[in-house]
């Protein structure tokens, strides 16, 4: 037979697939999320997922000493705690956990990226990402503004203690704007922020409000976004590149594929994209019931993104991709 074209020549060998793999994934791009709560010798795990971890104190130094040995450069850090109020009050404790953990990695991992997650939903006792104003329904109205000036001074606090990275993912508008200036007005002209620019009002959030002990009154969908909605994450990236993102996520990542293309062809700035817990907690779910094999569905899944268009990647499976990495 005469044939022009036989793409199968390219798929012959392990290494002609090598020579033309298009996505290829560095640790240097990955992102690992990881959860610091008060007490002594606390370390454990997400029931569905073992590689969510949360942490006190001085278990977390030595899990971030082994992640770093394995190749880890970034970590995404959360407060857990069950000191929970309307104020949000311990958010703003200079001695919390997380805020030692920030100084500490920083100062025993110099070359640790640190970033931290800037949002009210650890420390409210409603659950929600911002400050609420009870209506006489009931209901809980956040109040934007005032949110806003507390993830300022939230911000702030983290980038006082040395997190090189704030990130805040409570999708109140005009935050990177505020964070910006807060940061700026004190002379924190390098502290990036990494704005959670399209968050999606989704069902994946479940294991992690479990981690967090989130008791949520009502739903999110007053502020996260509508998981039909494609052009309104255009407008949400437009917004925050004009008010100084410096990089902008779309989450959750694989249900948001065309989202996150979207965004590698619009954004000025680099994309990253979050993997939530229930896409990992479907992938252990799955692999457990020896549905499809484990090590192949985090590559494949994280290879995905990439190809779609993230160049940051933030995974509970960081420290799997590095040993499957390896491997490879
Ligand atoms: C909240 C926050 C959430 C996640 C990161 N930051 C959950 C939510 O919006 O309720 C989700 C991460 C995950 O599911 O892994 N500010």
């Amino acid at each position: 037979m005469k044939l022009n074209h036989r793409p199968r020549r390219l798929r012959q060998s392990p290494f002609i697939r090598d020579l033309v793999r298009e996505t290829e994934i560095s640790l240097s791009k990955i992102c690992l999320p990881l959860f610091v709560t008060d007490g002594k010798n606390i370390e454990k795990s997400n029931k569905n997922i073992p590689s969510l971890m949360t942490f006190s104190l001085d278990r977390l130094l030595k899990y971030v000493e082994s992640a770093k040995k394995e190749g880890i450069k970034f970590v995404l850090l959360f407060g857990v705690t069950e000191k929970r109020n309307a104020k949000a009050s311990e958010a703003f404790n200079p001695n919390s956990p997380l805020m030692k953990a920030i100084s500490e990695i920083r100062s025993k991992f110099p070359e640790m990226i640190v970033g931290t997650d800037i949002a009210l939903d650890p420390y409210t006792d409603h659950g929600h990402d911002g400050l609420c104003k009870i209506k006489s329904s009931g209901d809980y109205e956040i109040l934007n503004d005032e949110t806003v000036e507390a993830l300022s001074k939230m911000s702030l606090m983290h980038a006082k203690a040395g997190a090189q990275i704030v990130s805040p993912s409570d999708m109140m508008d005009g935050r990177v704007l505020g964070i910006r200036e807060a940061l700026d007005e004190e002379n924190f002209q390098k502290t990036i922020i990494l704005s959670y620019t399209a968050k999606y009002a989704s069902c994946l959030y479940g294991p992690f409000r479990d981690t967090l002990g989130a008791n949520l009154i009502g739903d999110k969908k007053t502020y996260q976004m509508d998981p039909a909605n494609r052009k309104e994450a255009l407008r949400e990236l437009k917004l925050d590149l004009c008010e100084g993102a410096d990089i902008v996520m779309v989450k959750p990542a694989s249900w948001y594929l065309d989202v996150i293309a979207d965004f590698k062809r619009e954004s000025s700035v680099p994309v990253a994209a979050y993997h939530v817990s229930g896409e990992a907690a479907l992938i252990e779910l799955g692999a457990k019931a020896k549905l499809f094999d484990r090590d192949r569905a985090i590559l494949e899944s994280s290879t995905a993104i990439f190809r779609a268009g993230a160049d940051i990647l933030v995974t509970y499976f960081a420290k799997d991709l590095a040993r499957i990495l390896k491997r490879h």
